[in-house]
């Protein structure tokens, strides 16, 4: 899984399964640009444990939502880092967990046009550059709940949902230019944004998982450096689900 003179750009890379997969694909040989938005410190906290470990990175602060914001961040990843070759589409876009009736439009909205601004922005900033060289590879990190619900998800799953086709569409067109558009798609996993869930929530859904137990942010990273290493080469269009069987397709 070599990812040597590769350059990523993974969106909210400080903390969770972004910063796991920034770790990864360091690891793995790949100069990283760990994105964040609000947490600087733990930004910069990956940042130096990657270049401890020898490899290459630099934080960059946006709002994936805000197309100037990102815009200028790829144009600054491109100057210090080099074009970009991987794209990990990951932030995470908050959002109430509560029943459609309780919903107001305004919150159902904001994580919709959240999720989708973000993939937007960032597909449209980097693409320039990857149909030039005629190589590239994005990947967005879905839910697998855009393909199964769970009460009060309404909102989450109509938004990853959205990321599916969107990816889908995209590697079609842009498949002619050498560059592939992949879906990673997370069950449970552990990370500040499930903290909230009840312990024994977690241990039922443990307890129904095929391998037994829910995910760790790695077990998604090592999904996402496979199908951004050569060895996926011919895989695009793909949604791949990163859940220990839960969601089997
Ligand atoms: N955890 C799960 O069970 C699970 C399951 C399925 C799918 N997912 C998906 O996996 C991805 C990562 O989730 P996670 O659980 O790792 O989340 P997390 O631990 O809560 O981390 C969220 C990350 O997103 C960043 N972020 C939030 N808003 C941003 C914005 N507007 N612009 C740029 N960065 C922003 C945060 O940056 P700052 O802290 O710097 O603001 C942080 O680095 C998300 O797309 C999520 O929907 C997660």
């Amino acid at each position: 899984m070599d990812m040597k003179g590769k350059v990523a750009l993974v969106t909210g890379a400080s903390r969770g399964i972004g910063r796991a997969t920034a770790k990864l694909l360091a690891s793995a040989g790949a100069t990283v640009a760990v994105n964040y938005f609000q947490s600087e410190s733990a930004a910069i906290e990956v940042v130096n444990e990657i270049t401890k470990a020898g490899g290459r990175a630099q934080a960059f602060r946006a709002d994936v939502r805000d197309g100037e914001q990102v815009r200028s961040m790829v144009g600054d990843v491109e100057k210090s880092l080099g074009p970009v070759d991987l794209l990990v589409n990951n932030a995470s876009i908050g959002f109430p967990v509560k029943p459609f009736m309780q919903f107001t439009w305004d919150e159902f909205e904001a994580k919709l046009c959240g999720e989708l601004k973000s993939i937007f922005y960032c597909c449209q900033a980097v693409l320039p550059g990857m149909i030039d060289r005629k190589s590239g590879s994005i990947i967005a990190i879905s839910s697998t709940l855009s393909r199964h619900s769970s009460p009060g998800f309404i909102a989450h799953s109509t938004a990853k949902s959205g990321i599916d086709a969107f990816v889908r569409s995209l590697a079609e067109e842009v498949g002619p230019f050498g560059i592939r558009v992949n879906v990673v798609a997370p069950g449970l996993t552990l990370t500040d944004a499930t903290a909230w869930l009840p312990e024994e929530q977690k241990a039922m859904m443990a307890e129904m998982t095929p391998l037994k137990r829910v995910a760790l942010p790695e077990d998604v990273a090592g999904a996402v450096l496979a199908i951004a290493s050569d060895h996926s080469r011919f895989v695009t269009g793909c949604y791949i689900p990163v859940s220990g069987g839960m969601l089997m397709l």
